[in-house]
């Protein structure tokens, strides 16, 4: 019994064929109308170990799967490969006594056998631990991650039975002529990676960034662009004239009445559907959405749609029209209409659908657009990505649904995050998706000019750009999504400390082995060449990958793959240091280098999901 099943059942698809198995020119034959393969090995191996478990705890097999993990690495000692968790089998054995952990670990230990796959059965803090025939556990590590390629750690086990869903996903969502904030970097990068996963794990996803591109701020836009408006800065730079626009506008409004009045009056043509005021509306918006997709672009993002709020001006009125249907639509003395969510008329839980002249609001618009993608997606689940500050309105709308009596309410989930204090940029505070970007490329190139390799590049900015990103993406990603922290320029980019600075440096270095000497089949490697702690350790982390990928699934964070990706880069670096390649011979350098070939595999792979970009020169 081995690895939670991926070792035991699994798919640890390794061509580790006896000798007598592979024919004259050592290729491997087929049995039984397939390659026999090691997994099928392990399979065999495994069953029975774990039928022989099951016996001895009187459980089923499937409990025991559970119970299975890879041994996190330790710093100070050797760690065995994979361990059983006896507290948590004695859980499950319900009507069992439960005796001192210990005892029975040790009991349980005493009753099972070592054989071929595993080489020692021990025990640990609650835990019965394996230990994995070296060899085997090399050749399959290794040939597992070639075999996978970018699916490595997808296939596991650990996924199987998931079934594919249609998943859609809302974020960055930035409003239109106002600031693009931190809130909406974070919505970006961490939507991104969110749908990134689901669609690694084989879901159908929509990517669907949902704009702010309605409401009284057209109003004045319209009126400001109609007074300090110029029609070449507008094509030129549309995001930065429309909030120049915006700004000036906002003052003059705050002095002055009828400019106020204006734009009240623009808006009502607006939502009067009045030609002109809506082709000025829709210009802003095209121009706008132009600009952001090449911005979203050098962040390596992408959209399925780019909806907004002015898509649901119409259909609000039939969400209100709906919710008046089935007589949850309460008017008040002011005019406006509200929806009762405590049930015994408390105001103060009550939510705002109507103004008093009959417009939409935010969470009606909302409502529209959970049905819509309702009916055109069919989601089997809705992700919408937004700092803690909406986690109010997004409780609101999902029940206000479950009123209404859809019951997909439940398929949609809030993910939110927390606030970042004091990212600035030399110009000011961030107003422009572009300035964050713009000024992570120049921190950077600044960092990198004191390097010497840096420069020989070919494409300093670009590589700067890639670097910068990934350290302003690990900064986010390494705590939980949901706490605040203060943002440090500095602190990103060390490449020392646990950055994505030290990441992509890690990746860079591990590309420019593999270009440097040639890597021979893996077929050929003597994995006697990498019994040492070193190379061990990097294995057994290898191992624990699709764990790592299960918890991010289970609780949408990208903190666990961080963290293991940058433990990984500290084991390289010393790796680095211990198991030299160049003049080694020929038999250990082969094998070293397919160690580091594999662990940049696994880097550049989880560095992906994370919405990086890895560089192979910095
Ligand atoms: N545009 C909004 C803002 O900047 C975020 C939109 C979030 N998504 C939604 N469906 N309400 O605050």
């Amino acid at each position: 019994m081995i690895p939670r099943s991926r070792l035991f059942q699994v798919e640890l698809g390794i061509s580790l064929v006896p000798q007598r198995q592979k024919d004259g020119a050592g290729r491997k034959v087929r049995g039984e109308g397939r390659e026999f393969l090691i997994s099928d090995w392990f399979a065999i191996h495994f069953r029975d170990r774990v039928s022989q478990l099951s016996r001895v705890l009187d459980l089923p097999p499937e409990n025991l799967i559970k119970s299975i993990s890879a041994v996190p690495i330790s710093k100070k000692e050797e760690v065995a490969d994979f361990q059983l968790s006896v507290h948590s089998v004695l859980e499950c054995s319900n009507g069992h006594s439960k005796p001192d952990i210990q005892v029975q670990a040790r009991r349980l230990a005493e009753k099972l056998k070592c054989d071929t796959v595993v080489s020692e059965i021990s025990t640990g803090p609650g835990t019965v631990n394996f230990k994995i025939n070296r060899e085997l556990l090399t050749k399959t590590v290794l040939q597992q991650v070639f075999e996978d390629g970018i699916n490595y750690g997808l296939k596991s086990e650990l996924f199987s039975g998931l079934p594919q869903k249609k998943v859609v996903v809302e974020f960055s969502s930035p409003n239109v002529a106002k600031k693009f904030h931190v809130g909406h970097l974070r919505s970006t990068i961490i939507g991104n990676f969110i749908a990134n996963l689901k669609e690694a794990l084989g879901h159908q996803v929509t990517r669907i960034n949902y704009f702010g591109d309605w409401g009284m701020q057209f109003g004045l836009l319209g009126t400001g662009f109609q007074l300090f408006g110029y029609e070449e800065k507008l094509q030129s730079n549309p995001l930065q004239h429309l909030f120049e626009v915006y700004v000036q506008v906002n003052k003059e409004a705050a002095d002055d009445e009828n400019v106020e009045k204006s734009a009240r009056e623009f808006f009502h043509q607006l939502e009067a559907g009045d030609k002109q005021a809506l082709s000025l509306w829709q210009k802003f918006r095209d121009l706008s959405i132009k600009e952001y997709v090449q911005i979203y672009k050098r962040l390596g993002v992408h959209f399925d749609e780019y909806s907004g709020e002015s898509f649901y001006r119409e259909k609000s009125r039939e969400v209100l029209r709906l919710l008046d249907k089935k007589g949850l639509l309460q008017r008040t003395k002011k005019g406006t209409a509200v929806i009762d969510l405590s049930g015994k008329g408390d105001p103060s839980l009550s939510c705002t659908v109507m103004r008093s002249n009959g417009t939409s609001l935010y969470a009606t618009r909302d409502l529209a657009a959970a049905i819509d993608r309702m009916n055109k997606y069919n989601f089997d689940s809705m992700i919408y990505v937004t700092d803690k500050g909406q986690q109010n309105h997004f409780q609101q709308v999902f029940q206000i649904l479950k009123l209404m009596g859809f019951e997909w309410a439940e398929r949609c989930r809030h993910i939110p995050f927390g606030v970042v204090q004091g990212m600035k940029t030399r110009r000011g505070d961030v107003t422009f998706l572009e300035d964050v970007i713009n000024e992570t490329r120049l921190r950077m190139l600044e960092n990198m000019a004191f390097s010497k390799t840096s420069k020989e590049l070919e494409n300093p900015h670009e590589t700067a750009e890639r670097v910068g990103l990934a350290a302003l993406i690990i900064q986010d990603f390494k705590g939980h999504l949901l706490s605040d922290y203060k943002f440090n320029w500095d602190r990103v980019f060390q490449s020392r400390g646990d950055t994505g600075v030290f990441l992509q440096y890690t990746h860079a270095r591990l590309s420019s082995l593999e270009e440097t000497f040639e890597c021979g089949h893996l077929r050929n490697i003597n994995a006697t060449c990498l019994q040492d702690p070193q190379s061990i350790s990097i294995l057994q982390h290898l191992l624990r990958y699709d764990e790592v990928l299960f918890k991010s699934s289970q609780d949408l964070q990208p903190r666990h793959i961080v963290s293991y990706l940058i433990t990984l880069s500290h084991l390289t670096a010393v790796a680095h240091k211990t198991l030299q390649i160049k003049g080694r011979l020929p038999e250990v350098a082969e094998a070293r280098l397919h160690l580091f070939k594999a662990v940049r595999s696994v880097l550049a792979n989880g560095m992906k999901l994370l919405g990086i970009t890895p560089v192979s020169r910095m």
